[in-house]
């Protein structure tokens, strides 16, 4: 049962022609029919992946759109990686969709050694975004999670890195709710800065895709086959809530979810967000502390220099 209501489909999305999206981890999982959607409408897609191989076969799959698609290399477990992709990039980029996500992994680090999944979900993302934000027109889009709800979901700014208390799930769980106070310092300073550039947030509900493969435990990877199977909507299905963030006018730092029984499938609406994902102070002090990890910084030409808009602020959009 899915308690399905809203009726939206890729089908909805307006033409997109003339206009380029950056899909981060598009080669598979719900990365994939994004691709498809925003190429149908017109849209030029740059595919972002961490094997260029897999890249290309992901994109040769795409057939018969209006729009076009090209795979250009990106690990956002390497900020040196992520330095070359937005150096390299020129001209407008109207929607970045940070979608790429790795859940669940064995303790371990990124090539800058950041613990696994902060360094790739979030702070691989966060360097990107900043990087390339003065390209950006439209949109940039960030794909969470609900299980940034999960427990005491908290980042642990006294050990980021978990060292010595590391649990695969703490650590999704971390880096998810950090891509959701991402979206709200970033949407907050856009407003500051008078920019028409929106930052927003999706999660899939239970979709079926690669992400259950990588994980720590044996036990956890074989239920999540199973919920998979039995449980989980297609990445299709799965991508709505991303393309939706990415399309529809909706206020900056909404969040985009399933509307089903407990968010875990259904059509995309708004969804509310746990009260740690919401605190500005929590939002402001991973933006300080990621700026000092990466060395990336908010563009200077943005910097907050007035009160935020009312149109384009954050937090009309809040709901919990
Ligand atoms: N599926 C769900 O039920 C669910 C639920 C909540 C949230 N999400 C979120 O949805 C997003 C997409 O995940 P998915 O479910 O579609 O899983 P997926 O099929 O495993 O896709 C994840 C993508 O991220 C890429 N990726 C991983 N590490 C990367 C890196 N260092 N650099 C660049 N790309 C990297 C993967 O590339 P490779 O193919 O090379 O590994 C893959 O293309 C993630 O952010 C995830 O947290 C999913």
């Amino acid at each position: 049962m899915t308690n399905k209501t809203n009726q939206w489909s890729a089908t909805h999305i307006p033409d997109l022609t003339g206009r380029t999206a950056v899909v981060t981890g598009a080669n598979s999982g719900i990365g994939l029919p994004a691709v498809d959607a925003l190429a149908r409408a017109g849209a030029h897609v740059v595919l972002a992946v961490r094997d260029p191989r897999r890249g290309e076969a992901a994109a040769a799959t795409v057939s018969g759109a209006r729009g076009t698609v090209e795979v250009r290399p990106l690990d956002l477990a390497d900020l040196a990686s992520v330095r070359r992709f937005a150096d390299e990039w020129q001209g407008d980029l109207d929607l970045l969709i940070n979608n790429a996500g790795v859940m669940n992994v064995p303790e371990g680090t990124t090539k800058d050694g950041f613990e696994t999944q902060f360094g790739t979900n979030h702070l691989g993302h966060f360097a990107l975004t900043n990087l390339l934000l003065p390209h950006v027109t439209d949109r940039v889009v960030t794909v969470s999670s609900n299980v940034h709800k999960v427990g005491r979901a908290r980042i642990h700014f006294e050990n980021l890195k978990l060292t010595g208390e590391y649990n695969p799930v703490t650590a999704y769980a971390q880096s998810k709710l950090a891509n959701l106070l991402f979206t709200l310092e970033l949407q907050r300073r856009l407003g500051l800065a008078g920019s028409p550039v929106r930052a927003t947030a999706a999660h899939p509900g239970l979709s079926s895709t690669n992400l259950a493969n990588h994980g720590a435990n044996a036990l956890y990877r074989a239920v999540a086959r199973l919920a998979n199977r039995l449980l989980a909507q297609d990445s299709e299905a799965g991508s709505l809530p991303t393309l939706y963030a990415a399309v529809m006018d909706l206020p900056g730092a909404s969040y985009v979810g399933p509307d089903g029984l407990g968010e875990w499938r259904g059509g995309p609406t708004l969804v509310g967000r746990s009260p740690q994902a919401s605190d500005p102070e929590a939002a402001s002090r991973l933006w300080t502390v990621s700026e000092e990890l990466t060395g990336v910084t908010f563009p200077e030409h943005l910097s907050p220099t007035t009160e935020p808009t009312t149109e384009n602020n954050q937090r009309g959009a809040i709901t919990r």
